[in-house]
């Protein structure tokens, strides 16, 4: 494994003040599309997509659905399920904003009714939720908000090309958020250290080329296809599993936890392959790994929140477990956190 450098391990949290998680909610869009699906347009196989990737099935949105439709309802169903209607701040992490501008926040707090709320979008592509946990942390941790609604959204279908198996397989659509309240470090619920970094030397390897001011600034319109999200699949496997894994160490480390000490390990569900080779690094065991992919695909930032309304929902995840977080993606970003499940 690479050695990388080594960054402080975040501070401790301030003596009394923590952020806690007070509710979760998860919203995928309603059609369905099957391997069999893909294998209809595109040169697949069923076979490949689930022994290469893990996924059998993803949610994609339908015409006209973007994405604060989704972030708007992942939302609705964490304030519900935080008994709240009132948040102080709102933060979304997304890669398909509804617009170039404005941020797609403020739209999704009004439609939730909270306008007038603070509300800002946060752009860190699949490690998008981990970044936004540490924005709506710092605000309770800074005294700036005693709640904030947390969202990721992204409705990824929108930029992937369909054409383009490497990525059309595995990418979907999806929406998950998490309810933090102000409350004390040692209580349930209270988000542990979050580790996060990032490696622009590497930008290029996940991107869209086109539509930013790089581009647009050039004078030279984007030739045919460069508006489509372009990843190259392999360079980026190799840097998932290295980054989730060493990012989940530093983690742990800060949080005081030994890998046997965790009981739910949440990963950024990016390739089932690439999960089961972080869970073999760090000796966390299959039955300790919670995993949607095969039923929603790889849902980019949306991937943890998601992952978590869907296993509290089914009963896989329960209060007091104590729950690993590990995100990778564009940028390149990479994150991890520690939080002990709430009763919700
Ligand atoms: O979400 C955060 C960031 N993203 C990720 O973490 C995703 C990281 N990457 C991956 O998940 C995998 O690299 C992929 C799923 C994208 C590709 O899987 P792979 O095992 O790395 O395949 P590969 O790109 O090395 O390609 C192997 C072969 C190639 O054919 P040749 O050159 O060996 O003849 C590809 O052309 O598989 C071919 N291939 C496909 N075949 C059937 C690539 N995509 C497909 C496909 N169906 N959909």
């Amino acid at each position: 494994m690479t050695a990388f450098p080594a960054a402080p391990l975040p501070a401790a949290p301030a003596p009394g003040r923590a952020a806690v998680v007070a509710g979760v909610g998860g919203y995928v869009p309603p059609n369905l599309v099957t391997n069999e699906d893909l294998v209809a347009r595109l040169d697949t196989s069923d076979e490949w997509i689930r022994t290469r990737t893990g996924i059998a099935t993803r949610h994609v949105v339908s015409p006209g659905t973007a994405t604060s439709d989704l972030a708007v309802e992942a939302g609705r169903r964490a304030l519900k399920s935080a008994d709240d209607s009132q948040v102080d701040a709102v933060v979304l992490a997304t890669t398909t904003p509804d617009h170039i501008c404005p941020a797609t926040a403020p739209a999704v707090a009004t439609r939730l009714g909270l306008s007038g709320v603070p509300a800002f979008d946060v752009a860190a592509v699949c490690t998008g939720f981990l970044y936004a946990l540490a924005a709506g942390s710092g605000l309770i941790a800074g005294g700036i908000a005693e709640r904030v609604l947390v969202i990721a959204a992204d409705a990824f279908t929108t930029i992937i090309d369909p054409q383009d198996r490497g990525t059309a397989v595995i990418f979907a659509d999806g929406a998950g958020a998490v309810v933090l309240r102000a409350g004390s470090p040692r209580e349930p619920g209270a988000v542990g250290p979050i580790v996060l970094g990032s490696d622009g030397e590497n930008s290029d390897l996940i991107g869209v080329p086109a539509g930013g001011s790089r581009q647009r600034s050039s004078g030279v319109p984007a030739a045919p296809g460069e508006e489509f999200f372009k990843m190259n699949g392999r360079a980026t496997y190799r840097q998932a599993v290295e980054r989730m894994t060493e990012t989940s160490l530093r983690s742990l480390a800060a949080a005081g936890w030994q890998p046997h000490q965790v009981d739910r390990f949440a990963a950024h569900q990016a390739n089932a392959r690439i999960l089961t080779a972080v869970a073999e690094r760090l000796g966390i065991e299959p039955e300790r790994q919670l995993s949607n992919i095969e039923r929603v695909g790889n849902t980019g930032g949306a991937s943890i929140p998601l992952l978590l309304a869907q296993a509290s929902e089914e009963g896989s995840l329960v209060a007091g477990d104590r729950v690993l977080m590990t995100a990778f993606g564009g940028g390149l970003a990479w994150g991890a956190a520690t939080v002990t499940w709430p009763a919700l």
